[in-house]
């Protein structure tokens, strides 16, 4: 019989769009890992870093990790583009080049990828598990589309964001009795959306999960009017559409990349304009959603996934993915966990609450 290694040494990568707390999770695995006795080597912009020549493996020591936990972004650098299964080559070419990162992965004699990453790049690291890489997935996403984790981290952060920004835009739009209409990320879950327009006191919130028509909208606008309100705040989230109509896209799709969302509030803005003759404008908070520091709550997740991480890889798993189960963090196999989207259930107590305080949701 073989013995147990114990001296291991460890990959880890962040992948997808940056999301506050990824700084934390990479801090954690290392110290979690080097009280181990192990080395831990961050991978450069996802699994890029495999692929370049020199200069793409960062050695991560406590040193290293220091004082990193409440920023935002990632140390290691991230992609949302040029999956290594579509990959195009600086000729232009697009091709398959996983079997290389594989390779180098072994000729590394890395022991296992502690993955850090969302939807699209968990899928990923499904796929290279299936193909011999031992890997274990930490769940990160603003959008909290997973299915098998209560939260990811992220989420708290973007939704404070959210919020914030829904709180300032009140004044304005008070002010000059105004309708603002402000578009949120989320991608095709309204989670962001939902959970910021309900704490922002918006007065109008539109979600992918329920396709609103524009007559509900305007009839909330003109009531608010009647009552003397005056001004509106409506949400909307960037995957949201008008039923019976398509989300709206910016730019083609390009290969090995997820085709991005955005427009719907201008649209909404335009459309309320003509219906209502209220002044209207409309505000797309984008990438701000993705920034600056981490929330408390984000943090303390990200350093429990990823010391769990490192717990999950010490007691023999791999092919899982690390997910908040209150009071605990369990282990779901990876395969479950991309299986399906955690999209915001139409009977939730948050959509009932939302209802209750009188919020159209354009349905
Ligand atoms: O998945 C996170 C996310 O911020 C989505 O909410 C949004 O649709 C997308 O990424 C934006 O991606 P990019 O950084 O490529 O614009």
């Amino acid at each position: 019989m073989g013995r147990k290694k114990t001296h291991l040494k460890i990959a880890v990568n962040t992948g997808g769009g940056d999301a506050p707390g990824l700084n934390a999770v990479i801090r954690a695995v290392t110290l979690a890992a080097t009280q181990r006795g192990w080395d831990v080597y961050g991978i450069k912009k996802g699994y890029n870093g495999l692929l370049m020549e020199e200069d793409g493996l960062m050695h991560l020591t406590p040193s290293k990790v220091r004082g990193i936990t409440h920023l935002g972004g990632t140390i290691l650098g991230t992609v949302n583009k040029n999956s290594p299964f579509e990959y195009l080559t600086p000729e232009g070419q697009l091709t398959d080049v996983s079997d290389v990162v594989l390779k180098k992965f072994k000729e590394h004699n890395f022991d296992c990828l502690i993955a850090i990453g969302g939807d699209g790049s968990l899928k990923l690291a499904n796929r290279f598990y299936k193909m011999g890489m031992p890997v274990i997935g930490v769940p990160k996403t603003i959008d909290n589309d997973l299915e098998s984790t209560i939260i990811t981290f992220g989420f708290d952060t973007a939704v404070t964001t959210a919020t914030d920004a829904i709180d300032k835009l009140h004044s304005t739009a008070e002010s000059h009795s105004r309708v603002m209409v402000v578009e949120l990320m989320g991608r095709y879950a309204g989670w962001i959306t939902l959970n910021s327009g309900i704490s922002g006191t918006a007065d109008v919130v539109l979600i992918p999960e329920i396709p609103f028509s524009m007559e509900k909208v305007c009839e909330k606008i003109m009531e608010r009017e009647r009552s003397g309100g005056g001004f509106s705040i409506v949400v909307v989230a960037e995957g949201a559409k008008p039923a019976g109509g398509e989300m709206m896209t910016i730019g083609e799709k390009e290969a090995g990349r997820e085709v991005r969302l955005g427009g719907i509030g201008e649209w909404v803005t335009q459309e309320i304009q003509k219906r209502t003759g209220k002044e209207c404008r409309s505000l797309v908070l984008g990438h701000l959603q993705r920034g600056g520091q981490p929330t408390t709550f984000d943090r303390l997740l990200g350093l429990r996934f990823g010391t769990a991480a490192v717990r999950a890889l010490e007691e023999g798993h791999t092919g899982i993915m690390v997910a908040l189960d209150p009071p605990t963090v369990k282990y779901v196999p990876l395969e479950e966990a991309v299986s399906k989207m955690k999209l915001v259930p139409l009977n939730c107590d948050t959509i009932l609450t939302a209802r209750d305080l009188g919020v159209c949701l354009g349905d």
